[in-house]
């Protein structure tokens, strides 16, 4: 089988969307309700990534007319740079004839060659991925899995009144802000503790906690403006001392704004026990329901043993639509 190493720099949206058609005829055949990336989405994560740097490496299996399976390396910077982060997937068809193996391979060598000592990856519940990654020796010893809860928006958006109501009276005393796209300069320095807040989540075994500074917040704020990602933050302030509390993220991908992705959620800890989380994630509905009425849904990531995070968005009415196994191995 042919691999051949990209520079995601140069990737072109036609080689992007034979990419997410592999992507699209896995998800069909595990019956899984995943969105699947649009072309430009995955062209632009791949040379952007969230901090600014492109991925690092990207092989095609196939040729690049008619991919039959693509795979990538992810090196952490920032930290946890004991790790390589993988990512494969290989077209239905062509499955259980090695090509998996061959990129797992190649894969490993990249995360060799530059220092990385363990490999983490994922697959999603029930489907090839997990015994694929069992036969090759990875295991799920302290890893989370994680649900993906999707919450339908367009039923009936006013059935969030009533809780955003008894949210907002245990959460007197706050007050929230709407920030859409990159935060103002003179934010950034608030929204580094608000980011970092994300630590105190369930975390894989033996992970480094996140790095967050100033550069970061920027970096990631421009990062999603090029990967035309419109960011919407709701945070909450303590009214009398006008400290930050807490911060939620959504990003709204405009190549495919039907599925919004909700990233973080965090109350810092002396503000905690207000319902604020609560309160913020219905402000966060509200915004969309004014100002992205397209947007039908959102999807958001929660470790199982989350239950903080996890009562809320019950309370809010998601339902899970799969559960990702993370795994990891030495290199
Ligand atoms: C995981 C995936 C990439 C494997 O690709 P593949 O090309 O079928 O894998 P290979 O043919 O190289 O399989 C190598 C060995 O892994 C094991 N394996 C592969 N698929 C398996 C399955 N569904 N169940 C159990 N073992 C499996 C077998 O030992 C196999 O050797 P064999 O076929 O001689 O028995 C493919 O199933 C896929 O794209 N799944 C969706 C994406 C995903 O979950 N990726 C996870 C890794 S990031």
């Amino acid at each position: 089988m042919d691999l051949q190493l990209l520079d995601p720099r140069d990737l072109e949206l036609d080689l992007a969307e034979r990419m997410v058609a592999v992507d699209r005829a896995s998800h069909e055949h595990a019956g899984l309700e995943l969105p699947v990336q649009s072309g430009p989405s995955r062209m632009f994560s791949l040379q952007h990534g969230n901090n600014g740097r492109p991925v690092d490496a990207v092989w095609v299996a196939g040729t690049l007319d008619a991919p039959v399976g693509w795979g990538l390396v992810e090196l952490p910077f920032l930290d946890n740079r004991d790790l390589a982060s993988l990512r494969a997937i290989v077209t239905p068809a062509h499955r259980r004839t090695g090509v998996g193996a061959a990129l797992l391979e190649r894969m490993t060598a990249f995360a060799r060659e530059h220092g990385r000592t363990q490999l983490t990856t994922g697959a999603w519940q029930g489907t090839d991925g997990t015994g694929f990654l069992e036969a090759q020796g990875f295991t799920t010893a302290g890893q989370h899995p994680y649900a993906v809860r999707r919450l339908d928006l367009h039923d009936d958006p006013s059935r969030w009144e009533a809780v955003y109501a008894e949210a907002a009276t245990a959460a007197a005393g706050y007050e929230l802000v709407r920030v859409v796209g990159p935060a103002d300069e003179a934010m950034v320095p608030d929204l580094v503790a608000l980011h970092e807040a994300i630590n105190d989540a369930p975390a894989d075994e033996g992970m480094e906690p996140d790095v967050w500074d100033a550069e970061r917040v920027r970096t990631y704020d421009a990062s999603m403006v090029r990967r035309h990602q419109t960011t919407y933050r709701v945070l909450a302030r303590h009214t009398a001392t006008g400290a930050w509390a807490g911060m939620s993220l959504l990003c709204v991908d405009e190549f495919a704004p039907a599925v919004a992705f909700q990233e973080d959620t965090t109350v810092v800890r002396a503000h905690r026990g207000h319902r604020l989380g609560l309160l913020m994630k219905c402000e966060m509905l509200r915004l969309l329901a004014a100002e992205r009425p397209e947007v039908g849904a959102t999807d958001t990531w929660n470790a199982t043993d989350n239950h903080h995070m996890i009562a809320v968005n019950e309370r809010l009415g998601c339902r899970v639509i799969a559960t990702h196994v993370g795994y990891r191995r030495q290199v």
